[in-house]
């Protein structure tokens, strides 16, 4: 069965008195209407098409060619806005799905279980007019009701406005999920009526069906997967539960989390087994953790790669890359460009930008590395600082192997260090340092031949 999707956008988003519009506000690191998108494009393999409205030119360069696009110019209700898609939906198409964008928590497996059902009844002999989903809610306040006969088959759905004191009473209702025969659907959109509001409404379609003697098949799901977002509050839970679920599906896959709670990791997140994520810890991006490495607690990690068995322990990891068992914390900051080979260790409140540490190189105690090459091995002492800026453009410092700086050095680039040079504590280093010399001092000389060069 070929399936085509249409998911409605067009909304102005009035309550979440934002600039932005509704459907752009991110979850998890993605754009409310990416999480719709994904759901729809899962069931059918086709990109959806998407009716934007309000702010529409910031969700269609968003989308891109992820998703068709058409314009509703007009808030006229969801059925109108069905009218604007119809004509784009591709003509081979057996059903129309139609969700809502602000419906992040709806599933590829809950929208499955509303084309079975459709599928169920249409191999059974009576191909309904369409399927929807359905939850049934102590609270029903905001939804249309599903009004049914005594025999049980749905009748209509009665928006709430539209609701007789006993109808306002009832508790199944509409979630706005629906799968439509494509055939039935074309062919009777136009005959939605004008609704006392001045809007047409999708849910009139049941009413038509229902007429024309058509089945209409009803799909009960959870409230959760279907619960839609109209404000802040409700985009805070919606994103509690997509972080719940995110966490659990690494937990399943083999991850440790020790506090599911208060752990928040994006949906573009990898991580391998035997990884322990600690509590407090935000993963963030385009980002991968490798295979037991111990992330936290209280680290943060952006749009970076943490290779196998490395550790980070309450520091900031920004655009970097860590290589098989290095570490960094606590307090530390890698920021972009930086690279730590293996085995490398950064200790307290170490900062490395644009830079390469080569395995086994070791920064115990505050420090800044920028725009610089570390060679294997060397040791970085307290305090050490590459001056890498003079006020106008960026410089860079290469630092050999086995070299050995002293706490305090200053390394005022652009210089360059050999393989084994040396430097005393607090020596400003203007000048490049031959392989196994050892400076020292403002500025930083070579030190006159030296009585005994062993240490
Ligand atoms: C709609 C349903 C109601 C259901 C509820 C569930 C109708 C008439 N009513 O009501 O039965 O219980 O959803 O949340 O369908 N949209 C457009 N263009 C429009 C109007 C709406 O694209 O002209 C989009 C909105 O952006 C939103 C969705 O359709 O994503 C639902 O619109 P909304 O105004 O929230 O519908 P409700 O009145 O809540
Ligand atoms: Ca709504």
């Amino acid at each position: 069965m070929r399936i085509a999707n249409v998911i409605l956008a067009a909304g102005f988003g009035t309550r979440m008195k934002s600039e932005l519009p509704k459907v752009m506000h991110p979850l998890l690191g993605r754009p409310m209407i990416d999480w719709a998108v994904r759901t729809a494009t899962a069931i059918s393999g086709q990109p959806p098409v998407v009716v934007v409205g309000h702010r529409r030119e910031l969700v269609e360069a968003h989308l891109g060619s992820r998703a068709r696009c058409v314009v509703q110019t007009e808030l006229l209700g969801t059925g109108h806005a069905v009218q604007q898609a119809a004509p784009v939906v591709a003509d081979a198409a057996d059903v129309v799905i139609v969700t809502y964008a602000d419906m992040p928590l709806l599933r590829a497996e809950t929208l499955q279980t509303l084309v079975d059902a459709y599928l169920a009844a249409a191999e059974a002999g009576d191909r309904p007019a369409l399927a929807m989903l359905t939850v049934t809610r102590d609270d029903p306040q905001g939804f249309g009701r599903i009004v049914r006969r005594a025999t049980g088959e749905i009748q209509a759905i009665v928006e709430e406005a539209d609701c007789t004191p006993a109808q306002r009473a009832i508790k199944e209702l509409n979630p706005g999920v629906y799968c439509f025969d494509a055939t039935w659907l074309r062919a009777n959109l136009a005959a939605i009526p004008l609704s006392a509001k001045g809007e047409y409404y999708l849910t009139d379609m049941v009413g038509i069906a229902v007429r024309q003697g058509r089945r209409v098949v009803t799909q009960p799901a959870h409230f959760e997967d279907v619960n839609g977002i109209n404000d802040r509050v409700q985009l805070a839970h919606a994103t509690a539960v997509l972080r719940r679920r995110i966490v659990e599906q690494h937990m399943l896959a083999g991850v440790t989390v020790i506090d599911p709670a208060s752990t928040y990791i994006e949906d573009t997140v990898a991580i391998e087994a035997d990884a322990t994520i600690w509590p407090g810890c935000h993963l963030m991006g385009a980002t991968v953790i490798g295979r037991r490495a111990t992330i936290g607690p209280f680290s943060q990690v952006v749009d970076s790669r943490i290779g196998d068995d490395c550790r980070v322990v309450y520091s900031v990891v920004e655009q970097a890359r860590m290589d098989a068992h290095s570490e960094i914390g606590p307090f530390g900051h890698l920021r972009k460009g930086a690279h730590l080979g293996e085995n490398v260790h950064i200790g307290n409140f170490g900062e490395v930008k644009n830079s390469y540490l080569g395995s086994g190189a070791k920064m115990g105690h505050f420090g800044y590395v920028g725009d610089a090459q570390i060679g294997a091995n060397s040791n970085i002492g307290a305090g050490t600082v590459t001056c890498n800026f003079d006020g106008a453009r960026k410089h860079q410092t290469v630092v050999g192997d086995d070299v050995f700086l002293g706490s305090d050095t200053l390394l005022v680039a652009p210089v360059t260090l050999g393989d084994g040079a040396r430097t005393g504590a607090g020596a400003v280093v203007t000048r490049d340092v031959a392989p196994g010399a050892l400076v020292y001092g403002v500025p930083a000389r070579a030190r006159p031949t030296p009585p005994d060069d062993t240490h």
